[in-house]
């Protein structure tokens, strides 16, 4: 193909390059791992129902605000997890809750989709997948207007730091949840598969918040000697602590996007009853076995 090539030796027009390498298989694979991950998650979200299957609950559901008391599969019974009771009678009743039914996971979210969302290295998966700005290096991207970087429309890319703070509440909340399912109100102490899936799913997503900017930076920023004081190696070794996490901070975000939606899966197909749960207990955890 012949190029007409622009200073700095990059060619013009949409995709041109002279890379010879297949650079449009990581855009590709991205659009189609985020689709599919996007995709689960928004249907899981809408369900409702079926996110607790005895002493496990759904990451995608916890912390559960609210509960439904006419949802098979929740959050309910001996096992209850819920925060504040059920939903306000307004939503339960309301003629368009068919189409946006009271599920907890809508409450809660949309916190950690803000952090993936302003992620630094989802921005530049996404910018390049989606945005095509440009879609690899050396890559002729769409041409835009003057570049303003993330000082325009995408300003708000700058309450990363504060999604994060309340993701670190999130990762407590998840190990709480994992600890709380090796219990069995009424057969006591256990351990199932799905115990080990919440707690694989806990360390995952805590693992891709040790490796955030902003939780190095918070932990390791704002000082000018690393080894004056005490309080500053502590701050130093808290810093190589992240550092190992955030130079695998992109696979980690992939595997731990993965995993949670798997984890919903895991616990939705053993409270369907489609799936039997390996436990300790040795009794059946899906919602028709509990009665509920
Ligand atoms: Fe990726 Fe903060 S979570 S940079």
């Amino acid at each position: 193909m012949s190029c007409q090539s622009q200073p700095g030796g990059h060619v013009i027009g949409f995709g041109a390059t002279k890379r010879s390498d297949k650079w449009w298989v990581a855009p590709l694979l991205t659009v189609l791992y985020i689709g599919v991950a996007l995709g689960y998650g928004t249907w899981a979200a809408f369900q409702g129902d079926h996110y607790q299957a005895g002493p496990y609950l759904s990451p995608l559901y916890s912390p559960t605000l609210f509960l439904d008391p006419n949802a098979v599969g929740t959050a309910g019974g001996i096992f209850g997890h819920v925060w504040f009771g059920e939903f306000p009678k307004w939503w339960l009743e309301a003629s368009w809750a068919t189409f946006f039914p009271p599920s907890p996971a809508l409450l809660i979210l949309p916190l950690p989709g803000v952090l993936r969302f302003t992620c630094y290295y989802y921005r530049k998966a996404y910018y390049r997948s989606f945005g095509f700005t440009p879609p690899g290096c050396s890559v002729q991207g769409l041409r835009r207007g003057k570049y303003r970087g993330e000082t325009g429309l995408f300003i708000f890319q700058n309450i990363h730091r504060y999604a994060l703070y309340i993701a670190l509440v999130y990762n407590g909340i998840l190990f709480f949840d994992a600890a709380m399912s090796l219990w069995h109100p009424d057969l006591g102490l256990g351990i199932g598969v799905g115990s080990v899936v919440l707690f694989v799913n806990a360390s995952l997503l805590a693992a891709y918040s040790f490796g955030c900017h902003s939780f190095r930076h918070l932990f390791g920023g704002r000082l000018d000697c690393f080894t004056c004081d005490a309080p500053s190696k502590i701050q130093h070794g808290t810093w190589r602590f992240s550092t190992w996490f955030n130079e695998r901070h992109m696979q980690i975000a992939w595997t731990s996007l993965g995993f949670v939606m798997f984890t919903d899966l895991y616990i939705r197909s053993v409270s369907h009853g489609w799936i039997p749960d390996l436990n300790t207990w040795g009794v059946s955890l899906s919602a028709a076995g509990l009665g509920g």
